[in-house]
């Protein structure tokens, strides 16, 4: 029986948020800007990275903490090889209710039947544009709006649950806000707007570039009316509204102007096996030389329990307080997969 571990501002620890690798294909400004991330980036070497079999001993200690989610990241987790095996392992592990994937969609058109049939429960798909041109100025390496289009239609035809992630920046793609309501409305695929976030420590992030959701949410009413419903469970990231007299919906992700810090239950795993308290911490807890150095799973349990439970972290809180922003040595967003 699992039981509940509290950080110090009383929330419990539910969700997992696993990064399986720090590479990705793509070069987003706002998460690996191709001039930080070039060719001589020193990306983790193979042996640093947690093997699935330590992952999988991880995840069925988190469970006996009360995790019953989990999110499987990156970088881009498709870049890992063999992922489904994972899937399929943390399947197994009792009490694990949800598992997630987070990817950029480029690769998931030839991967999606195989997770599915591993046990992967559904994906969120981050695309910020419909324009290929935009696109690919974006992803900074020229994939194409069709690529990802192909692997969310893939997914949903293995029977995976999606969601669309969007990212939303003022000099950059605003204009995209309804052409992508509209073509995922039509879809039937929910689309979350997320303000753009001062993750990392090069991302060049700016107060000015993010758009507040109340903005998105004006914007998109005015066409096509919209209501809001509660959230589907205690913590949920994003506010919910609904296209009225509709069963379609859309999701807001509001982390700069309505920070929700207050009920985070969120742990994070980077690939190298360092767990992290927060999104924006400046370090983490390395669970791989107590995994690698023999140290039996309650040992382990007791480092994960100890950790959370001194946590005191509400960076986004603490931002909304500090604005333009705080100055502190953040973990990049491709080492926890955001
Ligand atoms: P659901 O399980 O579908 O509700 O997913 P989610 O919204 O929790 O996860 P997803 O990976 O889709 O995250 C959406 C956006 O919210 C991303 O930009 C994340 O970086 C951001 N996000 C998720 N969790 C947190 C968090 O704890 N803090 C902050 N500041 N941002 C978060
Ligand atoms: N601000 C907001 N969201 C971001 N993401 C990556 N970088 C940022 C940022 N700076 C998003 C990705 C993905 C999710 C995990 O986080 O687009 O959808
Ligand atoms: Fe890759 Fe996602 Fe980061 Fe873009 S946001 S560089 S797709 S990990
Ligand atoms: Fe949780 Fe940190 Fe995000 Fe706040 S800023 S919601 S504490 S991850």
């Amino acid at each position: 029986m699992a039981v509940q571990v509290l950080d110090s501002r009383k929330r419990p620890l539910r969700d997992i948020r696993i990064s399986v690798t720090d590479k990705c294909n793509f070069r987003c400004q706002y998460c690996m800007p191709a001039e930080i991330f070039g060719p001589d980036y020193p990306f983790l070497p193979q042996h640093k990275l947690l093997t699935f079999e330590e992952i999988a001993r991880l995840a069925r200690i988190f469970t006996s903490l009360g995790v019953s989610k989990i999110r499987i990241t990156g970088g881009e987790p498709l870049m890992r090889r063999d992922l489904p095996a994972l899937i399929r392992m943390l399947r197994q592990v009792d009490g694990v209710q949800d598992i997630a994937m987070t990817t950029n969609g480029s690769l998931l058109a030839k991967h999606a039947e195989a997770l599915k049939a591993a046990g992967l429960d559904r994906v969120t798909v981050s695309l910020d544009s419909l324009d290929d041109e935009r696109f690919g100025k974006i992803n900074g390496r020229g994939y194409k709006v069709a690529d990802v289009l192909a692997g969310i239609e893939a997914a949903a035809q293995a029977g995976l649950g999606v969601k669309i992630n969007m990212v939303v920046q003022r000099e950059v793609n605003v204009d995209d806000i309804l052409p992508m309501a509209r073509y995922f409305r039509e879809q039937g695929h929910i689309l979350r707007f997320i303000e753009f976030m001062d993750v990392g420590n090069t991302n060049g992030w700016r107060l000015d570039q993010v758009v507040p959701s109340r903005e998105i949410v004006e914007m998109i009413h005015e066409e096509m009316p919209l209501e809001p419903i509660d959230p589907n469970y205690y913590g949920e990231v994003a506010s919910r509204y609904r296209y009225a007299g509709s069963e379609e919906e859309i999701g807001l992700i509001s982390s700069v102007t309505q920070a929700f810090c207050s009920t985070c239950t969120r742990a994070r795993l980077s690939a190298e096996g360092k767990m992290y308290n927060c999104l924006f911490a400046s370090s983490g807890f390395d669970l791989r030389e107590p995994l690698r150095e023999g140290s039996d799973d309650a040992q382990i349990r007791e480092l994960i329990s100890g950790y959370w439970e001194q946590r005191q972290d509400r960076y986004s809180e603490e931002r909304l307080l500090h604005t333009p922003g705080l100055t502190r040595d953040k973990v990049e967003m491709s080492h926890i997969g955001g």
